[in-house]
C-alpha cells in the first residue's frame, strides 16, 4: 500500500512517555482522518506537547505505536518527518531576520530545489497574510504576524500533517482569529491534515472538527465539539447547552484541582477583553 491510500493521517495506540516518575503520556490511543483539523485539548500539564513530539519524533516512541500516513514513528522517523510540518510552541522565528528570510531558510533546510525556493516562499507568506510585510525585520511584527510567520515556516515544505503546538498562547483575540482563519484557508486550499494542540476550550468549538479531551496523559472524550456537548446535555436532561469546557469538566471529574483555574484565568481573560474591545 502507499501513502496515499491511508484515510488516517495519524493514528496513536497505546503510546506511553514518562520523564522519570512522571507519567506524561499514558495508554493514549488517538485517530485523526486525513483532511481534518483535530484538537488536542487539555489544561497545562496534561501531555498535549509531550505526545505530539512522539508524534514527530523529536521524543523516541518506546511503547505504544505511533504512525504518519502508515509510516511507523519508531522504525521510519525519516518517512515519517518528510510528511510533517511542525510549529511548536516556543519560538522558532528569528526576529533579526526578515520574515522572507525565516521562510527561506526552512526552504534549504527542507531541501525544496533551488529554482523552486522563491516561489514556495512567497507562495507561504501569501498564504498566512504577509506578503506585503515579506521585506521587514520579524521583530517588527505583533504577536500574531510571528505566529503565522511560523506558519509559513511550516507550510513552506507543503506537509500532509501540520502540527501546531498552542499556536495561538498569548495572543489578543482578533489575532488568535488570525491564526484560525489562515489555519483554515490552508486546509481548504490544500486538503491538509492539522493537529493543533489547545487549552482555550472555546476557540477549538469553534475551529476543530474534532477534538480529543487530555486529562493527566490520558484521553477521556473525543468526538465533534457538538457530539460532546450533546452527549453531556442528554445526560444531564437539562435544557441549557453545555460548552466543551463543561464536558471537560465533567469527564476529568474530581481529578480537577488547580487546573480548572486556566480556564477560569482565560474566561475572566475573554470577559475583560469583550468589555473593553
Ligand atoms: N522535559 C521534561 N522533563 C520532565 N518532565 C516533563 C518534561 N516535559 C514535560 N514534563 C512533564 O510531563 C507532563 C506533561 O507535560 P506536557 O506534555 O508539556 O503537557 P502540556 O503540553 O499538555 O502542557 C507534566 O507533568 C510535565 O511537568
Ligand atoms: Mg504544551
Amino acid at each position: 500500500m502507499t501513502d496515499e491510500s491511508f484515510t488516517s493521517a495519524l493514528t496513536c495506540e497505546g503510546l506511553r512517555y514518562s520523564f522519570g516518575q512522571t507519567r506524561a503520556v499514558d495508554d493514549l490511543d488517538l485517530s485523526v482522518a486525513s483532511g481534518e483539523i483535530f484538537g488536542l485539548l487539555g489544561p497545562n500539564g496534561a501531555g498535549k506537547t509531550t505526545a505530539i513530539r512522539c508524534v514527530t519524533t523529536l521524543l523516541p516512541v518506546r511503547s505504544g505505536m505511533v504512525r504518519v500516513f502508515g509510516r511507523d514513528a519508531a522504525t521510519e522517523p525519516m518517512a515519517v518527518r518528510r510528511l510533517l510540518g511542525y510549529v511548536p510552541q516556543q519560538l522558532s522565528a528569528d526576529s533579526r531576520l526578515t520574515g522572507r528570510e525565516n521562510v527561506s531558510l526552512f526552504a534549504r533546510v527542507f531541501d525544496i530545489p533551488r529554482r523552486e525556493r522563491a516561489a514556495r516562499v512567497t507562495q507561504a507568506l501569501e498564504a498566512v497574510g504577509l506578503a506585503d510585510v515579506a521585506d521587514r525585520l520579524a521583530e517588527t511584527y505583533s504577536g500574531g504576524m510571528v505566529r503565522r510567520l511560523e506558519l509559513a515556516q511550516a507550510l513552506v515544505s507543503a506537509p500532509r500533517l501540520l502540527i501546531l503546538d498552542e499556536p495561538t498562547i498569548g495572543l489578543d483575540p482578533i489575532a488568535r482569529a488570525g491564526v484560525w482563519e489562515h489555519i483554515q484557508a490552508v486546509r481548504a486550499a490544500t486538503g491538509m491534515t492539522v493537529l493543533v494542540t489547545t487549552h482555550y476550550m472555546d476557540e477549538a468549538d469553534q475551529y476543530c472538527d474534532r477534538v480529543a479531551l487530555m486529562h493527566q496523559g490520558r484521553v477521556r472524550a473525543i468526538g465533534t465539539p457538538g457530539q460532546l456537548t450533546e452527549e453531556l446535555r442528554a445526560r444531564r436532561g437539562d435544557e441549557s447547552a453545555p460548552t466543551l469546557e463543561d464536558v471537560f469538566r465533567d469527564v476529568a471529574g474530581s481529578d480537577l484541582n488547580e487546573e480548572g483555574g486556566a480556564f477560569r484565568d482565560v474566561r475572566r481573560a475573554r470577559n475583560t477583553a469583550s468589555r473593553v474591545g
